[in-house]
């Protein structure tokens, strides 16, 4: 059977990329964030997995304002990035898994989910950004991936009791898989930011440092807010942890946590990264 090996949470901000691409990571201003990854790469090397499922927000590139949907699954055998004016180098594509798609897209319509099914679907900074800080300098992506969008742009937007119920609702379906393979789930984007309005570069780490922790203990705590709340709480993009709060939730109840770093700011957000592994610790 499929194994759900353990989540990968990390921010997204564009100009992550632009670090890498002008080969900044050990520059004092990246370097507190850059080596949060040293420990997110050692564990990937462990858990070797061959599939990435990424909860993710798309910010206008496959998606726009005229159409959008609360959650979005892939089905794609192919997902092209695109270069959306940031200046980012266009990264390399990366291959899908039309067959766990569509497990998963019937999974959820059967647990009730209205979800949008993409045949086609472009991928943004959200999703390149996190897998070239997990595998940098690869010729070839490790791993397939499985892209569901989720609504973090457009009010009004999923709460966080839904996003924790989606994600459980994949975390389930991942179980019932019948093939062999090593799934590592991805939420990207967060912690707290806002980059536009009276409130821009507002970042709150009290609040950052209990999603962390609630997170990693008891995610039910997250369900009392809204996305309103989270709205107020994080900054109006601090709603991406929403992506995170689905990730979490497709892990299962148990996890123990491999690694977390934590650093203020990356351009506008509190940056940060962190690998639960699924299950219980095993005794050294
Ligand atoms: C920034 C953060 C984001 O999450 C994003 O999608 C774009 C920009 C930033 O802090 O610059
Ligand atoms: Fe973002």
């Amino acid at each position: 059977m499929a194994e759900v090996v353990g989540g990968v949470f990390a921010s997204h901000v564009p100009a992550i990329g632009g670090a890498i691409a002008r080969g900044l990571q050990q520059d004092p201003y990246w370097s507190p964030f850059f080596a949060g990854f040293d420990a997110v790469r050692a564990w990937l090397g462990r858990a070797r997995p061959d599939v990435a499922v990424v909860f993710y927000n798309d910010h206008g590139l496959n998606f726009f304002l005229d159409k959008l949907p609360t959650f979005a699954v892939g089905a794609a055998a192919e997902y092209g990035n695109a270069d959306e004016g940031w200046g980012l180098p266009v990264s390399k594509p990366f291959a899908g898994d039309p067959a766990l798609s569509w497990h998963l897209i019937e999974a959820l319509v059967a647990d009730e989910f209205d979800i949008t099914t993409c045949q086609s679907m472009l991928i943004d900074h959200a999703l390149t950004i996190p897998m070239q800080l997990c595998w940098p300098d690869v010729a070839e992506w490790p791993v397939r991936i499985v892209p569901i969008a989720i609504n973090t742009v457009q009010h009004p937007l999923p709460s966080p009791a839904r996003c924790l119920a989606l994600g459980r609702a994949v975390g389930r379906a991942l179980a019932r898989w019948p093939g062999d393979e090593r799934i590592v789930v991805f939420g990207t984007g967060g912690l707290s930011h806002q980059l536009e309005g009276p409130r821009a570069g507002f970042i709150n780490s009290d609040f950052d440092r209990r999603c962390m922790d609630a997170l990693a203990n008891e995610p039910d705590l997250l369900t009392r807010h809204s996305s309103l709340d989270i709205v107020e709480l994080a900054g109006s993009q601090g709603v991406e942890i929403l992506n995170w709060i689905a990730a979490r939730g497709a892990l299962g109840a148990a996890t123990h946590e491999i690694c977390r770093n934590y650093h203020i700011p990356i351009s506008n957000t509190a940056a940060a990264s962190m690998v639960l592994e699924a299950g219980l610790a095993r005794a050294a």
